[in-house]
């Protein structure tokens, strides 16, 4: 798939389905949060969530009072979804419509990455490559890295797209221990809008200073 279909595929997703009702949903971004507990963040923290879709996560931390907080996704109409939840809280949150492989995004610019289900899409060597590259680029020396995916038994397919699954070792693998450190990980048993359940890890890396 490449970048141009990438990006239809998503667009009609969310123009398609309701937000509500697509397999990924969750009411509350609950393992994220706890997770991005474990990281020491200030008022001050630059976050970006990346393929946040339309995901409360941006919800859930301008309600914690961050307010340097980025939603990055190939679908403008996902963040179109959670623009309109958000109403005027919205304009306190950089909203960035592009793919995360081709993306131009600011040097050593968050103190946080965070992405759930987007990494795990990346099938092709090329793609995932220029995904590493993109969050060296723009992720701040001492940063954190919150990373899910589908675990080694979550599904191989999602959204009739293939998937890879990984463990945290694997994530860390991809990242590179010359870099980064895996702090914390939790095997996470999804319930989807429909009540099927999925596997995910969630990994959390720091960077060297
Ligand atoms: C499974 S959904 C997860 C959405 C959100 N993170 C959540 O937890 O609800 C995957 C998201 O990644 C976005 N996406 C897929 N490929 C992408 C890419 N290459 N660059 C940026 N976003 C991408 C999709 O539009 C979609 O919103």
């Amino acid at each position: 798939m490449n970048g141009a279909e990438r990006k239809q595929h998503w667009q009609r997703v969310y123009l398609e389905r309701d937000a509500r009702e697509v397999s990924w949903f969750e009411d509350s971004p609950a393992a994220s949060l706890e997770l991005l507990g474990c990281v020491n963040l200030t008022y001050a923290s630059s976050v970006i969530d990346v393929g946040g879709g339309a995901s409360a996560l941006v919800d859930s931390m301008l309600t914690r009072g961050f307010e340097h907080l980025t939603v990055l996704d190939i679908s403008s109409a996902a963040l179109d979804v959670a623009r309109a939840r958000l109403g005027v809280a919205a304009d306190r949150v950089t909203w960035l419509a592009a793919d995360i492989t081709t993306a131009d995004l600011p040097a050593a610019a968050y103190d946080v990455w965070h992405d759930r289900a987007v990494f795990h899409f990346l099938t092709d060597p090329t793609s995932c490559a220029a995904y590493v590259a993109a969050l060296k680029n723009s992720l701040r020396p001492s940063g954190h890295a919150l990373i899910a995916t589908f675990a080694p038994d979550g599904p191989k397919t999602c959204s009739g797209l293939e998937t890879i699954r990984y463990d945290a070792a694997g994530l860390l693998e991809v990242l590179g221990t010359d870099q980064f450190t895996l702090l914390e990980q939790r095997i996470k048993q999804h319930v989807t809008p429909s009540g099927g359940t999925q596997a995910f890890v969630y990994a959390l890396f720091k960077r060297s200073s």
